[in-house]
């Protein structure tokens, strides 16, 4: 997921900041984090690949602590990296585009996917999400994809709270 979330950001949203001729230095080392990230989760892997097939327990354990300091420095290195692509890029493009051109940005994603796999992406998504974000990620779909978002509404209705529906419902009128 992370992987395809970074593409989505190198593909999409900083050919926008591109097409502006934005400085470089806005995005260039965004899109290194995004390889550093890439090599750090191949050794993830790689580590638990090793302990799921060691059989000696004091490697595991020593395996353990490395896989643990490995992933806590990705966790730390992510939560930067966030910080500045909100910091940075979040109000590049926001200063360059309007609303209704970023919401377009999503268009294409939302086009070619169906509703099931809208529903998929929002029983991954939604347990992290607060209601405002909850609402302004059905409110897009909502408006690029009407038809599909009825069917999205009633399958994930168990997702969510009541009074969560009822303003999201609300708000889809
Ligand atoms: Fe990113």
């Amino acid at each position: 997921m992370l992987k395809g979330h970074a593409e989505y950001e190198n593909e999409r949203l900083h050919v926008l900041l591109k097409q502006q001729n934005a400085s470089t230095g806005t995005y260039l080392h965004v899109e290194e984090d995004h390889a550093v990230q890439d090599k750090q989760l191949l050794i993830i892997e790689e580590i638990l690949r090793g302990i799921s097939l060691e059989c000696c327990k004091e490697k595991r354990i020593e395996e353990g602590y490395r896989l643990y300091l490995i992933y806590r420095k990705f966790v730390a290195d992510n939560l930067a990296h966030l910080h500045e692509e909100e910091t940075k890029i979040l109000p590049e493009l926001q200063q360059l585009y309007s609303d209704a051109e970023l919401l377009q940005v999503e268009a294409p994603t939302y086009r070619e996917m169906t509703p099931e796999e809208m529903v998929h992406m929002i029983q991954v998504l939604f347990p992290h999400m607060n209601i405002h974000d909850k609402r302004a990620f059905l409110s897009d779909i909502l408006s690029l994809e009407p038809k599909k978002f009825e069917i999205v509404l009633k399958a994930i209705q168990p997702l969510i709270t009541e009074n969560e529906f009822i303003a999201i419902e609300r708000s889809s009128r």
